[in-house]
């Protein structure tokens, strides 16, 4: 199997650190996903312990997947690829290893302070200020490092996963600074209706031009090596790119439906999502052709494994994103438990699945042995998997009947009772990925760390 082969140590410390660092988190935040799953069975579980109440818990579990695993995740394959796309070394792997501390603590006081309270309470932007200034300074870090290696690069053509880091990096480190209205520390927030199209703006913008551009960046550069097949089109993946953000950066308004904002914007919001098809059948397209004929090798390299499960799942979140972004079908679908399936299947489905798959691929050369268990690294496969087809099933259902009780006129004293057994159901799903999550963390840093496989 591929990925059995020893490899050659490629040493480089930016990339291992981001990737333990994504592998922890992942850990910790599905512990407070389980967590805040278990409030919603028994709301009153340690209801006098006000640090771990659902409230400071939810913006916990939210802010540690997106900046604690799928981001780091995806940025440790990037701190690999770069480099060797550019057939240099990377910048400064001191300042790399240098902002994969800073990251971390950026996230530690992040989750403390939530978690005592202090929250900016718009969702995706609850970190207080100065905690969101540390997140634009290590954006900006890793976005110099990443600049400096290209300026200083050998290969001339710069391939399309470098086009997406850069967009991420940098449009990120622009959009977070003005979705978390940085010019205003004491609240960040502007007033009414202009906050929310700012947030929105923003909040969709973490979606599609962070976690979307990353993800897609390792698929391009991974999948045409396990299948050994070169990419099917250099246009396309240009075509693909380009739409992308021109289209994505309209979106956000589809989240305020039904809200008062000028309907002109509803209406660029709503075509914006249906032309989303684009950006997202040209770049599934591409891999898909890519990988045409070669899905024996996909099934047989874990990392590819992962990546090609991202991609279908992107698949499904896109088309589920454009129907659900019909004022019709989100009459039924907003406010439930509709958005929350689709928002995992988005960030676990396809980000994070996307992520892991990076960090397996890079692991066996990062220590330049096979890594410690291909069976783990299977296990924890199936089990996300399992758990994320789960949570599909089971929040859609909810949501369908929150959505229609809500449609119907119930009250939702009476809807609750109903929905009991489906939380259970989700803390189960829950328990594998979380299984999965401490498993894979196992497996790296013993892939890493005590690896008693033979170096290349
Ligand atoms: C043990 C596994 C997990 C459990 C039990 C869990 C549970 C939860 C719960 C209870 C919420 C709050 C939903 C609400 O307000 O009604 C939530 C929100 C969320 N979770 Fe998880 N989660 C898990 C893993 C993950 C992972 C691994 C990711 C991403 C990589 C993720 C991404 C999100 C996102 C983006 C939201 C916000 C949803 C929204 O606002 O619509 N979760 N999760
Ligand atoms: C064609 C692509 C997509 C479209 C058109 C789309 C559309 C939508 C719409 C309309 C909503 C709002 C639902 C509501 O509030 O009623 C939403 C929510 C959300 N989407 Fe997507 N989506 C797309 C792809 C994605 C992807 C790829 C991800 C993750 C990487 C993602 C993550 C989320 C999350 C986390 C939410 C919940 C936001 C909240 O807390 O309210 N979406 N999406």
């Amino acid at each position: 199997m591929a990925d059995h082969a020893a490899h050659a140590l490629e040493p480089n410390p930016t990339a291992r650190a981001f990737c333990l660092t994504s592998a922890f988190w992942f850990a910790v935040a599905t512990t407070a996903g389980l967590w805040a799953a278990g409030y919603l069975i028994a709301p009153d579980f340690m209801a006098n312990i006000a640090y771990l109440q659902f409230g400071r818990l939810r913006p916990i579990h939210v802010n540690l997947v997106l900046f604690g695993f799928v981001t780091p995740g995806l940025l440790a394959a990037a701190f690999y690829y770069v480099p060797r796309l550019t057939r240099t070394e990377l910048f400064s792997q001191r300042l790399g290893v240098l902002t994969a501390w800073l990251w971390n603590l950026t996230v530690t006081v992040g989750i403390v302070s939530l978690s005592l309270g202090f929250s900016q309470g718009r969702e995706y932007a609850e970190l207080v200020w100065p905690v969101d200034m540390l997140v634009v300074l290590v954006f900006a870090l890793v976005g110099v490092n990443l600049i400096m290696t290209v300026h200083r690069r050998r290969e001339p053509v710069l391939y399309v996963s470098i086009w997406y880091v850069f967009a991420a990096v940098v449009l990120t480190a622009l959009t977070y600074a003005l979705g978390n209205v940085i010019w205003r520390p004491d609240t960040g927030a502007l007033l009414g209706i202009p906050d929310a199209i700012l947030l929105w703006f923003y909040g969709h913008n973490i979606f599609g031009l962070l976690l979307t551009p990353l993800s897609l960046g390792v698929a391009y550069y991974v999948i045409p090596i396990v299948t050994r097949n070169p990419l099917y089109s250099h246009t396309l993946s240009l075509l693909g790119f380009w739409s992308l953000l021109v289209v994505y950066t309209h979106i956000g308004t589809h989240h305020l439906l039904q809200v008062p904002v000028p309907t002109w914007l509803k209406v660029v919001a709503i075509v914006d999502s249906i032309a989303m098809v684009i950006p997202v059948m040209a770049f599934l397209i591409n891999i898909w052709y890519t990988a045409r004929g070669k899905l024996g090798e996909i099934h047989a390299d874990i990392a590819g494994k992962f990546i090609f499960t991202g991609t279908i799942w992107y698949f499904f979140v896109s088309i589920q994103g454009s129907v659900m972004a019909l004022p019709q079908v989100q009459r039924i679908t907003h406010f439930n438990n509709w958005t929350v399936g689709h928002a995992h299947i988005g960030v676990l489905g396809f980000a994070g699945m996307i992520a892991l798959g990076g960090m397996y691929f890079i692991l066996p050369k990062l220590s330049g042995k096979p890594l410690y268990s291909r069976f783990l690294a299977d296990l924890q496969y199936w089990l996300v998997l399992i758990g994320i087809t789960g949570f599909l099933v089971i929040l859609t259902t909810v949501g369908l009947i929150q959505g229609n009780a809500w449609f119907n006129g119930e009250t939702v004293y009476r809807v609750l009772p109903e929905i009991h057994l489906y939380y259970v159901l989700r803390l189960s799903a829950g328990l594998a990925i979380l299984s999965g999550a401490y498993i894979g963390l196992y497996n790296m840093v013993r892939t890493l760390f005590f690896n008693p496989g033979v170096q290349a």
